[in-house]
């Protein structure tokens, strides 16, 4: 999940939060790109060579940054197909009040947004949204840290201390650093839920996982009814995986980051069964930040309105039509994975995990699994620190011990630019 991922442009909000090690590495590759670029008389160009994000662009030369899952490769679509379909304009009078429904559970939703957010589920048909109340936060790691709270309070009293955070490893890397950050009396990451034995846990279940892409299902199981799951579907949208079915979970997260690519609008829903512990969820979010973006949400329904009345437009076999979202995306992740396995190949010194097919109920078709993260291991003797490996390549990426796995192994974006993905890819299949 992952706000989703601090977004490397962001790097003094990222300290503020506390992402300490990640930030590390933005400084590091920043400094190493000013170093590079910003000199003399390059300095004009090297400005210009800024994009939208702030970002540097990247050349065949330069560093590329796939250590966040910046999900920039959507732009493409919403610049082309879309047209002014997603524009909106917001009146100077207009979202002022605090308040968007007093007679509603959640009183900081948008009555326009939820009415979209169950469009969209109805459409792709990967959760039920029937008898569940929907909520919204600042992205979906405020409402996973709403979760945490709603399932851990009040504390029982007598209770045996804090419940254990749990998911099996390789669990999102973020997942210990938000856990951790305030030292919760309520509740405490303890690790790789492989190795959890007890009772007092809530596990986390990302599917498809994030780094690998797994599908996952929760794997504990609580004998009193004290264990409790929360479930991160942040990625579980038909450009990263086959939908396989509708899930109901009692928990369920979701992110426009990651279905529509608007991961700078900052705007995630949670789909919640129970009353009372989705009223606490909402309590967490009206004390940490007095509700949520109004504009955000205004922002994020128009999106979501425009992907599910393009494919309302359509006649369901023009499913090449360049306006269906989520058809450009998976367009999009087939040829990467086809290109980063042959690059793989051609190096033959790097393994990936193994291809994944099914049937999707939403393409109708049987396709293979595009992760959002590639998860890439090396197999060259020697080389035992990968991200290291290749950061001396220029290529930076996170290490498989921030998710709980070994330094061979690391995570890399599926989702950035194109030009910074042929770059990666380039480079990957000449290392020998
Ligand atoms: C406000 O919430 C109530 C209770 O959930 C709901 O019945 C009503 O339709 C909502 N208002 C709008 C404008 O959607």
């Amino acid at each position: 999940m992952a706000s989703r991922d601090q977004a490397g442009s962001l790097v003094a909000s990222a300290g503020r939060i506390g992402m300490v090690a990640s930030v590390t590495i933005n400084l590091a590759a920043l400094g190493l790109y000013l170093r590079g670029r910003f000199l003399g008389n390059r300095e004009k160009k090297a400005v210009a060579a800024l994009t939208s994000t702030g970002k540097p662009r990247v050349t065949p030369d330069s560093l590329v940054n796939l250590d966040h899952g910046d999900p920039t490769m959507f732009e493409e679509f919403w610049r082309g197909a879309m047209g002014e379909q997603a524009t909106l304009v917001i009146p100077g009078w207009q979202t002022m009040s605090y308040f968007s429904n007093l007679s509603g559970l959640c009183w900081f939703l948008e009555p326009g947004l939820e009415r979209e957010v169950r469009r969209l589920h109805r459409l792709v048909g990967n959760a039920a949204t029937e008898g569940y109340h929907v909520l919204v936060g600042t992205g979906s790691m405020q409402l996973f840290q709403a979760a945490l709270y709603a399932l851990c309070s009040p504390a029982p009293v007598g209770s045996d201390g804090p419940v254990s955070v749990v998911s099996p490893a390789p669990y999102y890397s973020s997942y210990p650093s938000v856990t951790d950050f305030l030292n919760s009396g309520l509740y405490r990451w303890a690790g790789d839920a492989n190795t959890f034995d007890g009772d007092n846990y809530i596990e986390l279940v990302c599917s498809p996982n994030n780094p690998d892409g797994g599908i996952r299902e929760s794997i504990l199981k609580s004998e009193s009814g004290k264990g409790k799951a929360i479930h991160d579907l942040a990625y579980y949208w038909p450009q990263y995986t086959p939908i396989t079915g509708m899930l109901a979970h009692d928990i369920m997260l979701f992110t426009v980051s990651k279905s529509t690519g608007h991961a700078g609008t900052r705007i995630g829903w949670a789909l919640v069964k129970d009353r009372e512990v989705a009223q606490r969820m909402s309590k967490y979010i009206e004390l940490n930040t007095i509700g949520v973006s109004k504009d955000s949400q205004l922002r994020a329904a128009k999106i979501i309105a425009a992907v599910v009345d393009s494919y309302e437009r359509q006649p369901s076999a023009a499913t090449g039509d360049a306006s269906l979202l989520f058809h450009f995306a998976l367009r999009q992740m087939t040829r990467r994975w086809k290109a980063l396995r042959a690059a793989v190949a051609a190096s033959g010194i790097f393994s990936l995990p193994d291809e994944v097919a099914g049937f999707c109920t939403f393409t109708k078709d049987t396709m293979t699994a595009n992760p959002p993260f590639a998860w890439l291991r090396c197999e060259k003797e020697g080389v035992e620190d990968l991200e290291g490996f290749l950061r001396e390549h220029k290529i930076i990426t996170r290490s498989g011990t921030k998710f709980g796995a070994d330094r061979k192994v690391v995570r890399i974006s599926m989702v950035d630019t194109d030009e910074a993905f042929n770059v990666f890819i380039d480079r990957l299949a000449t290392m020998q």
